[in-house]
């Protein structure tokens, strides 16, 4: 499963890069607005700062939710370096977009899912990524993991290429279930991350190791 960060935060994607362990990077309005990042040209070389310090693919979301201007703005955003991924609604005219985006080869994240229905029609319109959204559904007494198996055997019944993206994730549970689950990507929050590394025989077994070498040091 691939490891996406959920932030647009350049300092906690650098740590989580400097891990090794990073595969990409999901970002949205709010997590922008979180930044303090301001203004077209500041939200611009915001996108092109991410992919300077990440390999992997970037999501780029639009704001426009009109057709034409869904079109405009991914095709601007896709311009600006092969690692962008546009960030579509899933709302009528963004499954239009995603279609568009699709036959031109620029690669897209259909965001705010959550049904398997809107998960179908973004694989049908040719989606590189599904963002099931699976905090927002347990906040809401919704078993977000449910969808993740429900999309999953989804495509898998008539192969889809499009991945699932398991979204609004906000534990390591999350991610430890998404895997089990088979979802390809998993996009995290940095303390869901480092989540993983934590526990405490870990650290009881790391103590004794060390307080043992130092009986033949
Ligand atoms: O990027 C979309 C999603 O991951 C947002 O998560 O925590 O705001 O529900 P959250």
């Amino acid at each position: 499963m691939k490891f996406f960060i959920d932030t647009a935060n350049l300092e906690q994607i650098k740590e989580a890069q400097d891990l090794g362990v990073l595969d990409g990077v999901t970002t949205n309005p709010s997590l922008m607005a979180k930044e303090g990042i301001k203004g077209h040209e500041n939200v611009i070389n915001h996108y092109k700062a991410i992919c300077e310090i990440v390999d992997g693919d970037v999501s780029a979301e639009v704001i426009a939710t009109d057709y034409e201007g869904i079109v405009k703005e991914g095709e601007a955003l896709a311009a600006l370096n092969p690692q962008i991924v546009v960030k579509v609604p899933m709302i009528k005219d963004g499954i239009k977009a995603i279609k568009y985006f699709s036959s031109k080869g620029i690669k897209t994240n259909c965001t705010l899912v959550f049904s398997a229905g809107q998960a179908l029609l973004a694989a049908k319109a040719g989606a590189t990524y599904v963002s099931p959204f699976i905090g927002r559904l347990d906040d809401v007494s919704t078993d977000g993991l449910e969808l993740i198996a429900q999309i999953r055997i989804i495509f898998d019944n008539y192969g889809y290429d499009t991945q699932i993206l398991s979204a609004s994730v906000r534990h390591t549970m999350h991610i430890i279930k998404c895997a089990e689950l088979g979802s390809d990507v998993a996009t995290c929050p940095l303390s869901a991350i480092l989540g993983l590394l934590n526990h405490p025989l870990t650290d009881n077994g790391l103590k004794k190791f060390l307080e043992d070498a130092k009986k033949f040091q």
